[in-house]
């Protein structure tokens, strides 16, 4: 599918117009080709490669070198695709010259169109900083995986009035401070979608339900190939996890019962060249 890469005006349009945007994770060349294919029309190269890639217990351990190797090869995959970067956990933490740093390497490394950071009101300075250096930023606020230690593991928020009013704070300073677009994680629908008709920008949902401008979803989830624990808000649409093994199922058998490789596998010495051959096997023997 030939299609046009869209930009941060694009999904402005989209949500004036009640269009909804597609968003999905990848990690890798092959992965961000199908997304690329499917239409997809935003990529995030997420921290959650940690656990979906690299099988790490939670994204805390994520590195930038790793986020940069995997942006390259996402990038290269598709190029008509809006790809975000994520900030890794300590990319950005320690300070604002720091989180630039960091956002500056996402873009002249890997050639990303935008990075994602988590926190709210907390983040602010290094949200203001980042967009000074002229980088489009995605807020990401509600259920921040990298502070799971913090709100008490990977709980939704906002299910109370108290937590719903700070999910709604955090929402209004991030668009104040300029942010393009922002990411809801894990909270109510009727929080998430209050707070997409209440900002201006695109609100985007994973397990904030269907009134956001756009969705988000892990791409291992939507595939069915993380298998360590599924969160309520994922739909498997495919169950790659049983098809990859039991292909390889079928060919650790076929190779035990030499049923694989057969003759249609296999390169025949060109014609011709039997008997030399022959003569040769004759010369060890
Ligand atoms: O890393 C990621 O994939 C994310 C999602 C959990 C939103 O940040």
């Amino acid at each position: 599918m030939n299609k046009k890469k869209l930009m941060v005006h694009d999904f402005f349009r989209m949500k004036q117009a009640g269009e909804k945007i597609t968003w999905l994770t990848s990690y890798d060349y092959p992965t961000a080709q199908f997304a690329e294919a499917a239409g997809m029309e935003m990529i995030l190269v997420g921290d959650s490669l940690g656990m979906c890639v690299y099988g790490y217990d939670g994204t805390v351990p994520v590195t930038m070198d790793q986020c940069i190797v995997h942006c390259e090869a996402v990038a290269r995959a598709a190029p008509n695709t809006f790809i975000v970067g994520d900030m890794p956990f300590g990319s950005y933490q320690v300070s604002d010259e720091a989180a630039v740093i960091n956002a500056t390497r996402f873009l002249k490394e890997a050639g990303v169109d935008a990075v994602k950071l988590e926190g709210g009101t907390r983040v602010i300075t290094r949200i203001k900083a980042i967009l000074d250096a002229g980088i489009v930023v995605i807020g990401h606020i509600g259920l921040t995986p990298q502070s799971s230690g913090q709100i008490g593991g990977h709980k939704a928020q906002g299910r109370t009035v108290a937590s719903a009013r700070l999910v709604i704070e955090d929402a209004l300073a991030i668009e104040a401070a300029g942010a393009q677009m922002l990411l809801v994680e894990a909270v109510p629908p009727e929080v998430a979608g209050f707070i997409a008709r209440k900002l201006t920008i695109p609100v985007f949902s994973i397990g904030a339900g269907a009134e956001c401008d756009g969705q988000l979803l892990i791409v291992s989830d939507l595939i069915g190939q993380f298998t360590a624990f599924t969160p309520k808000f994922v739909k498997k649409y495919a169950n790659v996890a049983e098809v990859i093994t039991t292909a390889m199922r079928a060919y650790v058998n076929e190779v035990k019962n030499v049923t694989f490789p057969t003759d249609a596998h296999c390169y025949h010495m060109i014609k011709g060249e039997e008997d030399g051959f022959k003569k040769l096997v004759k010369e060890y023997e």
